[in-house]
């Protein structure tokens, strides 16, 4: 089993029902259809289908590796055949994030968001995917940043001697479209002060430091697509979607699902202009209704047999979550109360939606010198 395993969550809004609240069920039965036929003619080993709220994830085990041109066709086409489904049913926003008219050997840059890590599989391979809608890349950054460099939250940063090392994070500059790669726990206190500034600064990847495993191989991977950037303008939010390999020299499972303990405040939310806890639920839940909202976390846990894919578990289908999402609904409540205020409203240059210059240009003439 030399040849390596490439898993790649590739994911789009193709429309809502109602609103932007959840893909239905005759979305996902075309997307699964499409991934059928995709891995009946043996161009992807396996496959599932799942949705964060009113994105649609498409979750692929191939040996193309990353940027494959056959798999990011694959997932294009299942979002056009999705839309077309879409449209008929006339769903919220159909094709949303299809940004492209046609496919262009890439869906970076056309809308849809990737994660996708290569990697040889281990004798034994727990990968995670965790599916977040109404919020932006930036929302992974606190957890990840706990699981692979927090020994408040993984036991085994102090404990295991295959991880005592620490781990290397690849960090991009969103804006300046720049990358650094920095080593934990060296320079952990640079890090904090990059990557606490989430709407700019996004981990991207983690991988390990010369050890026990292929320091070459990402352990863990995030979509960072910046649909503004794209368009230049406001067609919908970057709704993020990570993938975490875990155990035997990473954290263990129980670790990095801890990293989601904490309902932290993420940029998203009502018109993608509102912080909110993110809140994990399990896949029954995952549809954002409170003021489309609050931003929601899904995980599914899979191992990996040569590819495929068994599972997913869902993770957050665990009472051990409810206080969890207890203080979500607290914070939810708390951050309502403050209407149009910041810090519940974005600030003017994080909104995706404003009325501002409008308003000072229709004011123009009353404003006084004082
Ligand atoms: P590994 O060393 O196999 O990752 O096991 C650690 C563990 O499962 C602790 O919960
Ligand atoms: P989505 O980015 O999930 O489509 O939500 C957009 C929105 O405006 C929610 O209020
Ligand atoms: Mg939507
Ligand atoms: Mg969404």
């Amino acid at each position: 089993m030399a040849e390596k395993i490439t898993v790649s969550i590739i994911k789009a809004d193709v429309g809502g029902l109602p609103g932007h609240v959840l893909v239905p069920d005759e979305i996902i039965e075309v997307a699964k259809q499409s991934l059928e036929e995709a891995k009946q003619s043996g161009d992807i080993i396996d496959y599932r289908v799942l949705n964060a709220g009113d994105d649609l994830d498409l979750i692929m085990t191939h040996r193309e590796g990353v940027d494959s041109t056959k798999i990011h066709r694959i997932a294009w086409e299942t979002f056009e055949k999705a839309t077309e489904k879409a449209k008929e049913l006339k769903l919220y926003g159909a094709g949303q994030d299809l940004l492209a008219d046609a496919f262009s050997g890439n869906v970076r840059g056309m809308g849809p968001g990737v994660a996708e890590m290569e990697f040889t599989e281990r004798e034994s391979e727990p990968v995670l995917a965790f599916l977040m809608d109404k919020t932006e890349p930036g929302a992974f950054n606190l957890p990840i940043f706990r699981m692979f460099a927090d020994p408040f939250n993984t036991a085994g940063l102090v404990i295991d001697p295959s991880m005592h090392n620490g781990f290397v994070f690849e960090i991009w500059d969103i804006y300046e479209s720049k990358r650094v790669f920095m080593k934990t726990p060296e320079e952990i206190y640079d890090i904090l002060a990059l990557i606490g500034g989430k709407s700019r600064f996004v981990i991207k990847r983690v991988y390990p430091k010369e050890g026990k495993l292929p320091a070459d191989e990402p352990v863990a991977v995030i979509s960072t697509e910046k649909l503004y950037k794209i368009a230049g303008e406001y067609v919908g939010k970057d709704d993020p979607v990570a993938l975490v390999r875990a155990q035997s020299g990473l954290p263990a499972v129980g670790e990095v699902i801890e990293a989601f303990a904490f309902p932290h405040l993420v940029s998203g939310w009502m018109r993608g202009s509102h912080n909110g806890p993110i809140m994990p639920v399990p896949f029954r839940y995952s549809k954002c209704t409170r003021f489309d909202g609050p931003p929601r976390v899904i995980a599914a846990g899979f191992q990996l047999a040569n590819g495929k894919l068994v599972g997913p578990v869902d993770l957050f289908d665990d009472p051990a979550f409810d206080y969890t999402r207890q203080k979500a609904m607290e914070v939810a409540e708390y951050m309502r109360r403050h209407g149009p205020f910041e810090p519940h409203r974005l600030p003017s240059e994080d909104m995706e939606y404003t009325t501002l210059p409008g308003v000072l240009k229709k004011l123009k003439e009353r404003f006084e010198d004082v």
